[in-house]
């Protein structure tokens, strides 16, 4: 598989209550180690740093939090202000700070109860994270799944996520079935928030909903309106409305939306993090005391075990080398994913070719 990293890109660092008071948080992000905390003691905004410390590179994650505010390494004691300065260095306490103890800072923009964080050698200038607004509003219920690290290169993330056809068979039993593999898909390529995007649509009509689906909803028959979307490499959101024939649009429709938030570690893993919201006043028709979000979230994990087996299970034969494999063959139904390949590629090479004129 060709490079795939991006630096130049907002991704999800967490949930807004990941960054807990006096807590470090170290992650590596597009193969960069950095460190995160929420400052004034946890009741501020959430700073990210470069996580090796300048002095002889120890993980500044494995250090602690002073009462001060300041990052204290575990190893020479070396302390960091919330903006990567150093403050203090112990062996050397009646001499002048070297203007190079400092840690870069990273952007990090805090919204919808995300903590996102920009990766990039350049500046982000106007850019700005994904809005996702019905994850953190009054009319809106949102369930986080439990993060799953995949051993497994992003790319293929969001190739499933695009991918609707693979319903049937992965999911086959839940939320799949062989008509849905015969659905109709068209393709929008329009820009969504100043990110190159890709939306997979599908409509049916007078559909047979899967079990799962009829479960959630309790509708077996329905119209029904199905929208895949990469909004950036770091995020892709699935809405699924649904209302019994002729009633889309009306006070019958039900649905949810699942927003997949993608954070490549290396070229080889990545953190996937599911939010799961519907209408806060939806309820599951099969026990109205359980909302409509908490059926959905509380069904949806065997459909998430299935995709990430064929995630690994298809790294594994990425990892073999390609010299008695003729290439890949696709379908019509492949043509978001080789979309995203291609918005994938363009930005590596555009990184690349801005590297090398510094
Ligand atoms: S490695 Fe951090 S203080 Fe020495
Ligand atoms: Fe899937």
């Amino acid at each position: 598989m060709a490079k795939t990293l991006i630096r130049n890109m907002w991704y999800v660092a967490g949930w807004s209550e990941e960054f807990l008071p006096g807590r470090l948080v170290g992650q590596t992000i597009v193969g960069l180690p950095i460190v995160l905390w929420r400052v004034d003691g946890g009741a501020g905004e959430v700073t990210a740093l470069d996580g090796r410390c300048c002095h002889k590179r120890m993980p500044l994650a494995s250090g602690k939090l002073l009462p001060d505010g300041t990052l204290e390494c575990a190893y020479h004691g070396l302390c960091f202000n919330a903006e990567g300065k150093c403050v203090k260095i112990p062996t050397q306490p009646n001499s002048p700070i070297p203007t190079r103890a400092k840690v870069r800072p990273y952007p990090v923009v805090e919204q919808d109860g995300l903590v996102w964080v920009w990766m990039g050698d350049a500046s982000p200038g106007e850019s700005r994270p994904p809005r996702v607004p019905e994850m953190k509003s009054a009319g809106w219920e949102c369930i986080h799944q439990p993060n799953s690290t995949v051993e497994a290169n992003y790319l293929l993330l969001i190739e499933n996520l695009l991918d609707i056809s693979h319903f049937y068979p992965l999911h086959d039993g839940n939320i799949g079935d062989e008509a849905h593999s015969e659905i109709p898909v068209e393709f929008d390529f329009t820009s969504i928030d100043g990110n190159r995007s890709i939306k997979c649509i599908r409509q049916a009509k007078n559909y047979h909903h899967p079990p799962y689906l009829a479960d959630f909803f309790g509708y077996d028959v329905v119209d029904r309106y199905h929208t895949h979307a990469m909004i950036s490499p770091g995020i892709v959101r699935v809405d699924l409305r649904c209302a019994p024939p002729g009633q889309l649009g009306t006070a019958a429709e039900r649905g949810y939306i699942l927003t997949h938030m993608i954070t490549p570690i290396d070229e080889a893993s990545h953190n996937w993090r599911i939010g799961v919201t519907c209408k806060a006043d939806h309820r599951w028709l099969g026990d109205p005391s359980i909302s409509a979000a908490r059926r959905v979230a509380t069904q949806f994990p065997a459909v998430v075990a299935q995709d990430l087996w064929a995630l690994v299970e298809q790294q594994r034969m990425f990892d073999v080398g390609d010299e008695r494999y003729p290439g890949e063959m696709h379908l019509r139904s492949d043509a978001a994913l080789l979309k995203a390949r291609e918005i994938v590629r363009d930005l590596v090479a555009a990184e690349s070719k801005a590297a090398a004129t510094v």
